[in-house]
């Protein structure tokens, strides 16, 4: 008989979590005006508001994090990560920051101005947040089977090449100062763009003299997939791929709270000199001196570490097959989502799990508040709250997936606990004809609004 598959790891140290009665919880979700952000995370049984941040370390890690060298100027964590992230992705330049967003923040100030417009494959909320931020336009050039949850389609995180070609004939290099490649596609589904992609996107950015930027938040994931999905890969190691896919690239920025596998920490990378001397004026206003940016030694060399061993296959094996047994086990009971399972998480199709409930009251939301109410699990929107209002005529944006992301942090649950979130859904599923009101929104920021929202019961 064959033997089963486990994990690579043993646990070490455990943290105790709640449970709690739906009782409880229809108090505390109106208490947080029916917001999963603002809900305290001792009311959460089972946490997949995201994947950032939220992992298990290694005790490599943890005893990487005593040596930690806490100098203002020159401390040897930076040069640590420095060094591994020249092995690792080629770049000579590296600035740290505090987490992706400040990356974005610091680069972006260098690169992007009123009226400029970036082409990519789904940029993530706060990428476009930057953008927009900046009086920019972000324009999603993602393929379009992306936005259909059930074709199976090994690389969905993919760029529509004609039509990225398109986008940088009509403004050129003069309105587009990168193009932004989202490695895996978080808003997708944690889709993964393949190498043959990245070399077309590559191709096309080289003929029109745009330069190619990554965002790097789940590149090994990206890596993974393109050994177990790509021809000619299977043989290759992580690293190797990794090698190959950033020789495409000529900077990156990266939210390392996921790949990186620490708990907080990011940087921006690049080749060129004198783009790393403009940004570097930026990392120092907003971040913090040029070696440590915005994190403190330990955090670097804890980064130094995540990024070595996330990028070996076993670790990266681990975790992705732990969301597809989540995946199987929605398959199980004919619940929805974004085929095939992505790298972090599962995207739960809303429409499809709530046909009932009108497009205009929220269907991801009502659905992660259904999930929430039903099991203390709490899963985060991909729709038309995140999607937020168009920066120019103010409407509310309805995308054209409503999705309930369920991610998985990295080495901190069981598939016990997966088990729970399968069978929560399961439950709602069964009772869809049953819910047919979502949510209206009381009070909202102007920008990235869904992280402070109010609702109350449509
Ligand atoms: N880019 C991508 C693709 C991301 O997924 C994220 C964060 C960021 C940039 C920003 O990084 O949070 O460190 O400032 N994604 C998290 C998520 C928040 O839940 O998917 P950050």
């Amino acid at each position: 008989m064959e033997l089963p598959y486990a994990e690579p790891y043993r646990i070490k140290m455990t943290e105790a979590i709640r449970t709690s009665t739906r009782k409880e919880r229809e108090r505390w979700i109106k208490d947080a005006n029916y917001n999963l952000f603002m809900l305290p995370s001792e009311y959460v049984f089972i946490d997949l508001i995201t994947d950032s941040g939220t992992g298990s370390q290694s005790d490599r890690q943890w005893s990487a994090m005593m040596l930690g060298d806490e100098s203002y100027a020159g401390a040897s964590s930076f040069y640590n990560l420095k060094n591994i992230v020249e092995k690792l992705f080629g770049f000579k330049y590296m600035l740290p920051t505090h987490q992706g967003r400040a990356a974005e923040n610091v680069l972006f100030s260098a690169l992007i101005k009123e009226g400029d417009v970036i082409p990519g494959n789904s940029h993530f909320d706060t990428t476009k947040g930057h953008i927009e931020y900046r009086r920019a336009r972000a324009i999603d050039c993602t393929i379009d089977e992306a936005f259909d949850t059930q074709i199976e389609h090994p690389f969905k995180g993919n760029v529509n090449v004609a039509k990225l070609d398109a986008v940088l004939t009509e403004f050129g290099p003069e309105r587009v100062p990168f193009v932004c490649l989202t490695v895996t596609n978080n808003t997708a589904g944690g889709q993964p763009v393949s190498m043959e992609n990245i070399r077309e996107v590559s191709k096309v950015c080289k003929k029109h003299g745009v330069p190619l930027l990554f965002d790097s938040a789940r590149f090994a994931e990206n890596a993974y997939f393109i050994r177990m999905r790509e021809k000619g890969f299977e043989d290759k190691t992580i690293k190797q791929i990794v090698a190959g896919m950033y020789k495409h690239a000529d900077m990156m920025t990266i939210s390392a709270k996921k790949d990186g596998a620490v708990n907080i920490g990011g940087f921006a990378a690049m080749h060129d000199a004198e783009l790393y001397r403009r940004a570097s004026t930026f990392n120092i206003m907003f971040e913090g001196f040029l070696t440590y940016g915005g994190m403190s030694g330990r955090d670097m060399n804890a980064l130094a570490v995540g990024l070595d061993e996330n990028t070996e296959f076993e670790q990266l094996d681990a975790r992705v097959r732990q969301v597809e047994y989540l995946g199987a086990r929605l398959d199980e009971f004919g619940i929805p989502y974004q085929r095939p399972a992505g790298g972090h998480a599962i995207f739960v199709d809303a429409y499809k799990v709530l046909p009932n409930v009108p497009r205009e009251e929220f269907v991801a939301q009502t659905l992660c508040i259904e999930l929430y109410l039903e099991a203390g699990v709490r899963g985060v929107e991909i729709g038309a709250l995140l999607a937020d209002r168009d920066p120019v005529t103010r409407e509310n944006r309805f995308p054209a997936l409503e999705l309930t992301r369920l991610a998985i942090p990295r080495r901190s649950y069981t598939n016990n606990h997966m088990d729970v979130v399968a069978v929560a859904l399961k439950n709602i599923y069964d009772r869809r004809e049953t819910i047919t009101r979502g949510y209206k929104i009381t009070a909202e920021a102007p920008i990235m609004r869904h992280f402070t929202v109010e609702l109350e019961k449509a």
